[in-house]
C-alpha cells in the first residue's frame, strides 16, 4: 500500500497484524533499495518503508534538513501507523538516522539493524566532501554528482554482473531533486556523533557490512558493532556499501534469522 504521511510517500507491505519493521534507505536512493527485503520479510512482518524528505517520491520542499527532522519523520510514522515496538533497519545515512532515532527515543523500538553505516560524523576532510557536492551539483546538475557517487557504493562485481538492476537504481537517483539531494549533503554533514551512546544500547542489534564497503569498511563497523553490548556482526562476501542489494537472500536470511532469535 502507499499513502502519505506529512507529505511522505510512505509504502507498506505485509500484515498489520505481524511484528512491524521500518526500513530506512542510503543516500541518494530511495524506497526501492529494500524491494527484496520487502518482497521476501512481508510473508511474516509488516514492512514499512518510505522515501526520506527530498528522495524519491517524498518533495524537497525548501530542503532545509536535519538528521533531528529525519527523525521526526520516523516518530511521525510510528504515531500514524500505530506502530507497536518496531524493529528499525537502516543503510548508511538511513544508519545514521536509525542511531539518533535510538538514541533520542530507543524504548519505542524493539531491535535495530544497522547496514552499512557508522556512528561517527564526517571529519573536516568529509565535511569539505560535502561542501565540494553542493558545489558540484549548483554547477553541472545533480546528474552527473549522482552519477559519480553512486559507483562508490557499489561492488564492482555487482556493478559488472547485474548491469541491468544497477542501472535502474543509477537511473532512480539520477531522477532526485536537486535541493532534496544537497539539502541531504547539508544534513549529513550537520549530524551529531553518536558513538558515546552505543554501549547504552540495550535492544537487540544486528550489524551487516559488505565485505567490500569502501565508505564504511568493515574494519570501522567492527569497532562499532564491539562497543554494543551483545551486537550480531555480520560480514556479506563480495558486496559493497550497498549489500542488502548487492546480496539480497543472504542479508534477508540474516534479518530473518536475527529476529527469530529476538522474537518477542
Ligand atoms: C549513503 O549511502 O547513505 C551515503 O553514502 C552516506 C554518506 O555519504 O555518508
Amino acid at each position: 500500500m502507499n499513502t502519505k504521511i506529512n507529505n511522505l510517500s510512505i509504502f507498506t507491505s505485509g500484515s498489520e497484524n505481524n511484528r512491524s519493521i521500518i526500513f530506512v534507505h542510503g543516500f541518494p536512493f530511495d524506497h526501492f533499495m529494500w524491494d527484496a527485503q520487502i518482497k521476501e520479510l512481508s510473508e511474516e512482518l509488516f514492512c514499512v518503508t518510505y522515501d526520506i524528505r527530498g528522495l524519491g517520491e517524498s518533495p524537497a520542499g525548501d530542503g532545509q534538513f536535519t538528521i533531528e527532522s529525519f527523525v521526526d519523520d520516523i516518530e511521525t510514522i510510528i504515531n500514524e501507523l500505530k506502530l507497536k515496538m518496531p524493529v528499525l533497519c537502516g543503510l548508511s545515512m538511513g544508519g545514521y538516522i536509525s542511531l539518533r532515532a535510538i538514541e533520542r527515543m530507543e524504548k519505542k523500538f524493539s531491535a535495530v539493524i544497522l547496514c552499512d553505516t557508522k556512528a561517527l560524523v564526517d571529519d573536516n576532510e568529509g565535511k569539505k566532501k560535502r561542501a565540494d557536492g553542493i558545489k558540484a551539483i549548483n554547477e553541472n546538475g545533480v546528474e552527473k554528482f549522482v552519477s559519480q557517487f553512486v559507483p562508490i557504493c557499489f561492488s564492482e562485481n555487482f556493478m559488472s554482473k547485474n548491469e541491468a538492476e544497477y542501472k535502474k537504481v543509477m537511473n532512480r537517483s539520477k531522477s532526485s531533486s536537486p535541493v532534496g539531494v544537497k539539502g541531504c549533503l547539508l544534513a549529513m554533514a550537520g549530524r551529531t556523533d553518536t558513538t558515546s551512546y552505543l554501549s547504552n544500547i540495550s535492544i537487540p542489534s544486528l550489524i551487516i557490512c559488505g565485505e567490500e564497503d569502501k565508505l564504511t569498511p568493515p574494519e570501522v563497523m567492527r569497532k562499532m558493532a564491539d562497543k554494543i553490548n551483545g551486537s550480531n556482526f555480520v560480514v556479506v562476501k563480495g558486496a559493497g556499501h550497498m549489500a542488502p542489494v548487492e546480496k539480497a537472500s543472504f542479508v534477508n536470511e540474516k534479518i530473518a534469522g536475527f529476529l527469530q532469535r529476538v522474537n518477542r
